[in-house]
């Protein structure tokens, strides 16, 4: 399904002018086999499924006025194609590269070939699991790795991908980030 394309206007610095600009658009990757969260290795990944997961993601992204494009992979190939299609057309980037974390140099190059900043996440803490675990091929191009905060991490990683891009000049078209409404209401 093609993305759906939002569209936000601000208040212009000058008096009486506004200014139309696009939604800030992030991509965000589930790498292989979190498709099965919620019956997948319940002690270690928890209860809640991807759906609530993107929900609540879907939820804090309308809040801060962010446009997100959420899509998950078992496939490699696939994971690298979307990453470089987020080139020119995504400001942001969160990944869960799942067990490609470990393995794979084709996301890490995908990820460092298209400049677009990035963070990783992991539900699990993979510094306190198995020691293969413990090595993350795309740690060394991404801003950060959240790891250990269940669902939670990607929210964090949402409102720390929104403070970066703030701090670079871009910021979402709701208040949410810098302002403290955050309510979810945007100004059309
Ligand atoms: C994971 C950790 C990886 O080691 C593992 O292969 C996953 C999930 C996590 O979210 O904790 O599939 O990325």
């Amino acid at each position: 399904m093609p993305p759906r394309v939002l569209w936000g206007r601000v208040r212009s610095g000058l008096i009486g002018r506004r200014l139309v600009r696009p939604m800030l658009r992030v991509l965000v990757l589930h790498g292989p086999n979190l498709n099965l969260l919620g019956s997948r290795e319940e002690s270690v990944y928890g209860t809640a499924t991807l759906s609530e997961i993107d929900a609540s993601l879907a939820k804090l992204g309308g809040e801060l006025g962010v446009e997100l494009e959420i899509r998950q992979s078992n496939h490699e190939g696939e994971l690298v194609t979307w990453i470089q299609d987020a080139r020119n057309r995504c400001q942001g980037i969160i990944i869960n590269p799942a067990a490609y974390t470990h393995t794979s140099v084709a996301v890490r190059d995908a990820l460092s070939a298209v400049n677009v900043p990035a963070i990783e996440v992991h539900l699990s803490n993979i510094h306190r699991r198995e020691e293969f675990r413990r090595h993350s091929y795309v740690s060394g191009v991404t801003l950060g790795q959240i790891s250990g905060f269940g669902p939670t991490g990607y929210l964090l990683a949402l409102r720390g991908l929104c403070e970066y891009l703030s701090s670079q000049g871009l910021k979402p078209a709701a208040s949410g980030v810098g302002s403290g409404r955050g309510d979810g209401t945007r100004s059309h």
